[in-house]
Protein backbone atom coordinates (compact mmCIF):
# COMPACT_ATOMS: atom_id res chain seq x y z
CA UNK A 1 0.00 0.00 0.00
CA UNK A 2 1.34 3.33 -1.27
CA UNK A 3 0.45 5.54 2.73
CA UNK A 4 0.95 8.77 0.26
CA UNK A 5 -1.87 7.94 -1.19
CA UNK A 6 -4.16 7.31 1.52
CA UNK A 7 -3.54 10.90 3.31
CA UNK A 8 -5.99 13.54 2.88
CA UNK A 9 -6.27 16.42 1.06
CA UNK A 10 -5.98 18.64 4.23
CA UNK A 11 -3.07 16.20 5.56
CA UNK A 12 -0.95 16.38 2.38
CA UNK A 13 -0.85 20.71 2.61
CA UNK A 14 1.04 20.05 6.08
CA UNK A 15 4.87 20.58 6.08
CA UNK A 16 6.81 20.32 9.14
CA UNK A 17 7.58 24.05 10.40
CA UNK A 18 11.02 25.33 10.57
CA UNK A 19 11.60 24.81 13.96
CA UNK A 20 10.88 21.08 13.90
CA UNK A 21 13.52 20.86 11.05
CA UNK A 22 16.06 22.50 13.38
CA UNK A 23 15.42 20.48 16.29
CA UNK A 24 16.70 18.03 15.31
CA UNK A 25 20.06 19.41 14.39
CA UNK A 26 20.05 21.13 17.93
CA UNK A 27 19.91 18.04 19.94
CA UNK A 28 22.42 16.64 18.14
CA UNK A 29 24.48 19.27 19.03
CA UNK A 30 23.38 19.78 22.40
CA UNK A 31 21.99 23.41 21.78
CA UNK A 32 20.85 25.66 24.66
CA UNK A 33 16.98 25.81 23.72
CA UNK A 34 16.09 29.11 23.61
CA UNK A 35 13.58 27.93 20.88
CA UNK A 36 10.26 26.57 22.20
CA UNK A 37 7.77 28.72 24.74
CA UNK A 38 8.31 26.67 27.54
CA UNK A 39 9.68 27.61 30.86
CA UNK A 40 12.55 25.41 31.78
CA UNK A 41 12.01 25.81 35.48
CA UNK A 42 9.72 24.42 37.90
CA UNK A 43 6.25 25.16 37.97
CA UNK A 44 4.44 26.82 41.84
CA UNK A 45 4.94 24.27 44.69
CA UNK A 46 1.21 25.08 45.41
CA UNK A 47 -0.26 24.09 42.26
CA UNK A 48 1.99 20.72 41.75
CA UNK A 49 1.25 19.84 45.24
CA UNK A 50 -2.77 20.44 44.19
CA UNK A 51 -2.11 18.24 41.67
CA UNK A 52 -0.44 15.61 43.36
CA UNK A 53 -3.15 15.57 45.69
CA UNK A 54 -5.40 14.89 43.13
CA UNK A 55 -4.07 11.79 41.56
CA UNK A 56 -3.82 10.63 44.93
CA UNK A 57 -7.73 11.19 45.80
CA UNK A 58 -8.52 9.37 42.65
CA UNK A 59 -9.74 11.58 40.25
CA UNK A 60 -8.59 9.13 37.61
CA UNK A 61 -11.65 9.51 35.36
CA UNK A 62 -12.97 12.08 32.47
CA UNK A 63 -13.78 15.26 34.38
CA UNK A 64 -15.93 18.33 33.66
CA UNK A 65 -14.63 20.57 36.52
CA UNK A 66 -17.48 23.20 36.95
CA UNK A 67 -15.37 25.13 39.97
CA UNK A 68 -12.88 25.57 37.19
CA UNK A 69 -15.50 27.36 34.96
CA UNK A 70 -17.05 29.54 38.57
CA UNK A 71 -13.96 30.94 38.95
CA UNK A 72 -12.82 31.75 35.40
CA UNK A 73 -16.44 33.68 35.53
CA UNK A 74 -15.49 35.22 38.06
CA UNK A 75 -12.14 36.28 37.13
CA UNK A 76 -12.99 37.74 33.82
CA UNK A 77 -16.36 39.41 34.98
CA UNK A 78 -13.99 41.16 37.46
CA UNK A 79 -10.98 42.10 35.60
CA UNK A 80 -12.92 42.71 31.99
CA UNK A 81 -16.28 43.99 33.40
CA UNK A 82 -17.90 41.01 30.97
CA UNK A 83 -21.40 39.32 32.79
CA UNK A 84 -19.82 35.28 31.75
CA UNK A 85 -22.58 32.61 33.47
CA UNK A 86 -20.01 29.73 34.62
CA UNK A 87 -23.03 27.53 33.77
CA UNK A 88 -23.17 28.29 30.13
CA UNK A 89 -20.38 30.43 29.13
CA UNK A 90 -17.37 28.84 29.54
CA UNK A 91 -15.96 25.33 27.78
CA UNK A 92 -12.72 23.77 29.71
CA UNK A 93 -10.44 22.26 27.25
CA UNK A 94 -7.21 21.25 26.39
CA UNK A 95 -5.32 23.84 26.58
CA UNK A 96 -5.24 27.25 24.40
CA UNK A 97 -4.52 24.88 21.16
CA UNK A 98 -7.66 22.84 21.52
CA UNK A 99 -9.62 25.89 22.81
CA UNK A 100 -8.90 28.20 19.80
CA UNK A 101 -9.58 24.67 17.52
CA UNK A 102 -12.50 23.98 18.67
CA UNK A 103 -13.50 27.66 18.47
CA UNK A 104 -12.86 27.47 14.80
CA UNK A 105 -14.71 24.57 13.82
CA UNK A 106 -17.40 26.10 15.76
CA UNK A 107 -17.92 29.35 13.46
CA UNK A 108 -16.14 28.87 10.62
CA UNK A 109 -17.68 27.24 7.54
CA UNK A 110 -16.14 26.77 4.04
CA UNK A 111 -14.92 30.03 1.82
CA UNK A 112 -15.48 31.58 5.31
CA UNK A 113 -12.40 34.35 5.52
CA UNK A 114 -10.55 35.16 8.96
CA UNK A 115 -8.85 37.78 9.36
CA UNK A 116 -5.21 36.87 11.47
CA UNK A 117 -1.96 39.64 12.27
CA UNK A 118 0.98 38.71 10.28
CA UNK A 119 3.61 37.69 11.80
CA UNK A 120 1.40 35.28 14.02
CA UNK A 121 1.39 32.67 16.06
CA UNK A 122 1.59 29.56 13.57
CA UNK A 123 -1.34 26.98 14.53
CA UNK A 124 -4.34 29.32 14.13
CA UNK A 125 -3.50 28.75 9.51
CA UNK A 126 -3.99 25.08 10.00
CA UNK A 127 -6.87 25.48 12.40
CA UNK A 128 -8.66 27.63 10.29
CA UNK A 129 -7.76 25.47 7.16
CA UNK A 130 -8.78 22.51 8.45
CA UNK A 131 -12.58 24.01 8.67
CA UNK A 132 -12.09 24.95 5.09
CA UNK A 133 -11.94 28.96 6.23
CA UNK A 134 -9.64 30.96 4.25
CA UNK A 135 -6.99 32.75 6.08
CA UNK A 136 -6.48 37.08 5.25
CA UNK A 137 -3.36 38.11 6.51
CA UNK A 138 -2.93 42.10 7.65
CA UNK A 139 0.46 42.97 7.94
CA UNK A 140 1.65 44.72 11.34
CA UNK A 141 4.09 47.41 10.26
CA UNK A 142 7.68 46.76 11.88
CA UNK A 143 9.73 47.49 13.15
CA UNK A 144 7.12 48.34 15.78
CA UNK A 145 4.67 46.14 14.80
CA UNK A 146 1.86 48.68 14.54
CA UNK A 147 -1.45 48.66 13.06
CA UNK A 148 -2.23 50.43 10.29
CA UNK A 149 -6.59 50.71 10.63
CA UNK A 150 -6.64 51.30 6.43
CA UNK A 151 -5.16 48.38 6.23
CA UNK A 152 -7.36 46.33 8.25
CA UNK A 153 -10.45 47.87 7.26
CA UNK A 154 -9.52 46.78 3.71
CA UNK A 155 -8.97 43.00 4.79
CA UNK A 156 -12.68 42.85 5.39
CA UNK A 157 -15.10 41.44 2.46
CA UNK A 158 -18.89 40.68 2.70
CA UNK A 159 -17.26 36.71 3.42
CA UNK A 160 -15.42 37.91 6.83
CA UNK A 161 -16.50 35.97 9.51
CA UNK A 162 -13.95 36.47 11.82
CA UNK A 163 -10.75 38.25 13.67
CA UNK A 164 -8.35 36.51 15.28
CA UNK A 165 -6.06 38.72 17.88
CA UNK A 166 -3.48 37.68 19.90
CA UNK A 167 -2.05 40.11 23.10
CA UNK A 168 0.57 40.11 24.03
CA UNK A 169 1.72 38.53 21.15
CA UNK A 170 3.84 35.78 19.52
CA UNK A 171 6.69 36.10 17.80
CA UNK A 172 7.08 40.12 18.52
CA UNK A 173 5.88 40.39 22.33
CA UNK A 174 3.93 43.52 21.42
CA UNK A 175 0.97 44.89 23.35
CA UNK A 176 -1.75 45.51 21.09
CA UNK A 177 -2.43 49.84 21.95
CA UNK A 178 -5.95 51.17 23.20
CA UNK A 179 -6.65 52.73 20.35
CA UNK A 180 -5.61 49.62 18.19
CA UNK A 181 -8.02 47.32 20.09
CA UNK A 182 -10.88 50.12 19.61
CA UNK A 183 -10.00 50.05 15.63
CA UNK A 184 -10.53 46.01 15.68
CA UNK A 185 -13.82 46.49 17.95
CA UNK A 186 -14.84 49.09 15.86
CA UNK A 187 -14.85 47.10 12.60
CA UNK A 188 -16.30 44.29 14.13
CA UNK A 189 -19.21 45.61 15.16
CA UNK A 190 -20.10 47.47 11.93
CA UNK A 191 -18.85 44.23 9.50
CA UNK A 192 -21.45 42.03 12.21
CA UNK A 193 -18.05 40.31 12.87
CA UNK A 194 -16.68 37.75 15.48
CA UNK A 195 -13.29 37.94 17.47
CA UNK A 196 -11.07 34.70 18.49
CA UNK A 197 -8.78 35.91 20.81
CA UNK A 198 -5.65 34.48 22.29
CA UNK A 199 -4.81 35.90 25.72
CA UNK A 200 -2.35 33.40 26.87
CA UNK A 201 0.34 35.77 27.83
CA UNK A 202 -2.43 37.73 29.69
CA UNK A 203 -0.43 37.61 32.83
CA UNK A 204 2.63 38.44 31.20
CA UNK A 205 3.50 42.13 30.43
CA UNK A 206 5.89 44.52 30.83
CA UNK A 207 6.77 48.26 31.78
CA UNK A 208 2.98 50.34 31.77
CA UNK A 209 1.61 47.79 29.29
CA UNK A 210 -1.75 46.02 30.23
CA UNK A 211 -3.61 43.18 29.12
CA UNK A 212 -6.91 44.10 27.47
CA UNK A 213 -9.25 41.74 26.24
CA UNK A 214 -11.19 42.63 23.62
CA UNK A 215 -14.19 41.37 24.79
CA UNK A 216 -14.34 44.66 27.37
CA UNK A 217 -14.77 47.13 24.78
CA UNK A 218 -18.13 48.63 23.45
CA UNK A 219 -19.94 46.09 21.77
CA UNK A 220 -17.36 43.06 22.00
CA UNK A 221 -18.69 41.06 24.43
CA UNK A 222 -21.34 39.24 22.46
CA UNK A 223 -18.95 38.92 19.52
CA UNK A 224 -16.02 37.25 20.89
CA UNK A 225 -14.39 33.86 22.14
CA UNK A 226 -11.56 34.27 24.69
CA UNK A 227 -8.89 31.40 24.58
CA UNK A 228 -6.26 31.34 27.13
CA UNK A 229 -5.29 28.80 29.87
CA UNK A 230 -2.71 27.60 32.62
CA UNK A 231 0.26 27.01 29.97
CA UNK A 232 1.96 30.14 30.70
CA UNK A 233 1.02 31.88 33.24
CA UNK A 234 2.32 28.84 35.77
CA UNK A 235 4.66 27.54 33.71
CA UNK A 236 2.62 24.39 33.41
CA UNK A 237 2.60 24.10 29.33
CA UNK A 238 2.41 20.06 29.76
CA UNK A 239 -0.66 20.21 32.31
CA UNK A 240 -3.05 20.87 29.09
CA UNK A 241 -5.89 22.35 30.69
CA UNK A 242 -6.87 25.70 29.08
CA UNK A 243 -10.29 27.27 28.13
CA UNK A 244 -13.29 28.91 25.49
CA UNK A 245 -15.45 32.00 27.17
CA UNK A 246 -18.01 32.89 24.30
CA UNK A 247 -21.65 33.61 23.77
CA UNK A 248 -23.71 30.39 25.55
CA UNK A 249 -24.66 29.31 21.90
CA UNK A 250 -20.96 29.07 21.12
CA UNK A 251 -19.66 28.51 24.18
CA UNK A 252 -22.50 25.03 24.12
CA UNK A 253 -21.26 24.45 19.96
CA UNK A 254 -17.10 24.51 21.46
CA UNK A 255 -18.09 22.27 24.17
CA UNK A 256 -19.87 19.90 21.89
CA UNK A 257 -16.65 19.78 19.48
CA UNK A 258 -14.28 19.42 22.70
CA UNK A 259 -16.30 16.45 23.98
CA UNK A 260 -16.00 14.13 20.48
CA UNK A 261 -12.08 15.18 20.30
CA UNK A 262 -10.83 14.58 23.44
CA UNK A 263 -13.90 14.47 25.83
CA UNK A 264 -12.35 15.97 28.53
CA UNK A 265 -9.32 17.69 30.12
CA UNK A 266 -6.70 15.72 32.39
CA UNK A 267 -8.74 15.29 35.24
CA UNK A 268 -6.04 15.66 37.95
CA UNK A 269 -4.63 18.91 36.45
CA UNK A 270 -8.23 20.41 36.42
CA UNK A 271 -8.51 20.12 40.04
CA UNK A 272 -5.01 21.39 40.06
CA UNK A 273 -6.50 24.51 38.08
CA UNK A 274 -9.05 25.55 41.42
CA UNK A 275 -5.84 26.24 43.29
CA UNK A 276 -4.37 28.31 40.35
CA UNK A 277 -7.01 30.29 39.76
CA UNK A 278 -7.13 31.31 43.39
CA UNK A 279 -4.19 32.34 43.02
CA UNK A 280 -3.24 35.32 44.93
CA UNK A 281 -2.13 38.76 42.96
CA UNK A 282 1.63 38.70 44.36
CA UNK A 283 2.08 35.55 42.83
CA UNK A 284 1.41 37.35 39.06
CA UNK A 285 2.84 40.41 40.17
CA UNK A 286 6.54 38.15 40.85
CA UNK A 287 5.76 36.60 37.97
CA UNK A 288 5.96 40.01 36.01
CA UNK A 289 9.00 41.30 37.76
CA UNK A 290 10.88 37.89 36.98
CA UNK A 291 9.81 37.92 32.95
CA UNK A 292 10.80 41.66 32.83
CA UNK A 293 14.31 41.04 34.15
CA UNK A 294 14.78 38.03 31.94
CA UNK A 295 13.30 40.56 28.94
CA UNK A 296 16.31 43.05 30.09
CA UNK A 297 18.79 40.34 30.43
CA UNK A 298 17.82 39.09 27.16
CA UNK A 299 17.72 42.96 25.22
CA UNK A 300 21.40 43.92 26.63
CA UNK A 301 22.41 40.45 25.56
CA UNK A 302 21.16 40.49 22.07
CA UNK A 303 22.23 43.84 21.76
CA UNK A 304 25.83 43.19 22.29
CA UNK A 305 25.99 40.99 20.21
CA UNK A 306 25.04 43.05 17.13
CA UNK A 307 21.26 42.00 16.52
CA UNK A 308 19.01 45.41 16.23
CA UNK A 309 16.24 45.55 18.64
CA UNK A 310 14.28 48.27 17.37
CA UNK A 311 11.31 46.98 19.56
CA UNK A 312 11.97 45.99 23.06
CA UNK A 313 9.01 43.38 24.06
CA UNK A 314 5.69 44.92 26.00
CA UNK A 315 4.59 41.65 26.59
CA UNK A 316 4.72 37.63 26.22
CA UNK A 317 7.77 35.87 26.63
CA UNK A 318 9.74 36.26 23.24
CA UNK A 319 11.96 38.98 21.28
CA UNK A 320 11.97 39.12 17.88
CA UNK A 321 15.41 40.51 17.30
CA UNK A 322 16.81 41.48 13.68
CA UNK A 323 19.72 40.67 12.21
CA UNK A 324 22.12 43.53 11.08
CA UNK A 325 21.16 45.28 7.43
CA UNK A 326 24.24 44.07 6.00
CA UNK A 327 24.50 40.82 7.72
CA UNK A 328 25.59 37.91 4.67
CA UNK A 329 23.16 35.27 6.20
CA UNK A 330 19.02 35.06 6.31
CA UNK A 331 17.42 33.67 9.68
CA UNK A 332 17.34 30.36 8.19
CA UNK A 333 21.23 30.15 7.21
CA UNK A 334 22.30 32.11 10.63
CA UNK A 335 20.16 29.76 13.01
CA UNK A 336 21.71 26.68 11.28
CA UNK A 337 25.23 28.23 12.11
CA UNK A 338 23.99 29.55 15.62
CA UNK A 339 23.38 25.75 16.60
CA UNK A 340 26.36 24.33 14.79
CA UNK A 341 28.81 27.32 16.12
CA UNK A 342 28.13 28.37 19.30
CA UNK A 343 25.01 25.27 20.65
CA UNK A 344 22.08 28.12 21.07
CA UNK A 345 18.57 27.29 19.39
CA UNK A 346 15.84 29.91 18.33
CA UNK A 347 13.62 30.19 16.08
CA UNK A 348 14.09 31.89 12.19
CA UNK A 349 11.63 34.40 12.14
CA UNK A 350 10.26 33.32 8.83
CA UNK A 351 7.93 31.12 10.27
CA UNK A 352 5.91 33.58 11.56
CA UNK A 353 5.21 35.56 8.52
CA UNK A 354 2.61 34.45 6.05
CA UNK A 355 3.15 36.48 2.53
CA UNK A 356 -0.22 36.48 1.09
CA UNK A 357 0.18 37.46 -2.54
CA UNK A 358 -3.35 38.80 -2.70
CA UNK A 359 -2.87 41.17 0.28
CA UNK A 360 0.70 41.96 -0.52
CA UNK A 361 -0.93 43.65 -3.97
CA UNK A 362 -3.66 45.24 -2.24
CA UNK A 363 -1.38 46.87 0.59
CA UNK A 364 2.07 47.44 -1.18
CA UNK A 365 3.63 46.02 1.54
CA UNK A 366 7.47 45.36 1.34
CA UNK A 367 8.14 41.21 2.72
CA UNK A 368 11.78 41.22 2.35
CA UNK A 369 11.84 41.95 5.94
CA UNK A 370 10.37 38.48 6.81
CA UNK A 371 14.07 36.63 6.81
CA UNK A 372 15.81 38.72 9.09
CA UNK A 373 14.45 38.11 11.94
CA UNK A 374 15.17 35.15 14.63
CA UNK A 375 12.53 34.32 17.64
CA UNK A 376 14.34 34.05 21.27
CA UNK A 377 12.30 33.15 23.91
CA UNK A 378 13.34 34.17 27.51
CA UNK A 379 11.04 31.38 29.47
CA UNK A 380 14.15 30.16 31.02
CA UNK A 381 15.77 29.93 33.92
CA UNK A 382 18.37 32.30 34.70
CA UNK A 383 21.42 29.91 34.51
CA UNK A 384 20.09 28.64 31.14
CA UNK A 385 20.05 32.17 30.34
CA UNK A 386 23.31 33.12 31.67
CA UNK A 387 24.85 29.84 29.56
CA UNK A 388 23.46 31.54 26.49
CA UNK A 389 24.91 34.21 27.02
CA UNK A 390 28.18 32.81 27.53
CA UNK A 391 27.88 30.93 24.29
CA UNK A 392 26.31 33.66 21.99
CA UNK A 393 29.36 36.27 23.64
CA UNK A 394 31.27 34.49 21.20
CA UNK A 395 29.39 35.24 18.18
CA UNK A 396 30.52 38.30 16.04
CA UNK A 397 28.58 39.92 12.84
C1 LIG B 1 0.33 32.73 21.36
C2 LIG B 1 0.21 31.34 21.88
N1 LIG B 1 -1.00 30.79 21.99
C3 LIG B 1 -1.14 29.54 22.46
C4 LIG B 1 -0.05 28.76 22.81
C5 LIG B 1 -0.29 27.37 23.29
O1 LIG B 1 -1.07 27.39 24.47
P1 LIG B 1 -1.54 26.06 25.19
O2 LIG B 1 -0.35 25.42 25.82
O3 LIG B 1 -2.50 26.53 26.22
O4 LIG B 1 -2.16 25.18 24.19
C6 LIG B 1 1.23 29.29 22.67
C7 LIG B 1 2.41 28.47 22.99
O5 LIG B 1 3.54 28.76 22.63
C8 LIG B 1 1.36 30.62 22.21
O6 LIG B 1 2.56 31.20 22.08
Amino acid sequence: MEAANKLSTIAKTFKPSPIQELSHLAQSCNAINLAEGFPDFPAPLHLKNAAISAIHSDFNQYRHVQGVCDYLAKIVNEKHNLDVNPQTDVAICCGQTEAFAAAVFAIIDKDDEVILFDPCFETYEACITMAGGVPVYVALDPPHWTLNPETLKRSFTEKTKAIVLNSPHNPTGKVFTKAELEVIAGECCSRDCLAITDEVYEYVTFDNNKHTSLASLSGMKDRTIITSSLSKSFSVTGWRVGWAIAPHLIASAIKNIHVKITDSAPAPFQEAALTALTTPPEYFELLQKDYESKRDYMVKLLEGVGFQIAFKPQGSFFLFAELPEDFPFTDMEFVKKMIEKVGVVAVPGRGFFHANMYLEKLCEVDYKYQNRYIRFAFCKSDQTLASAAQRLGSIKF
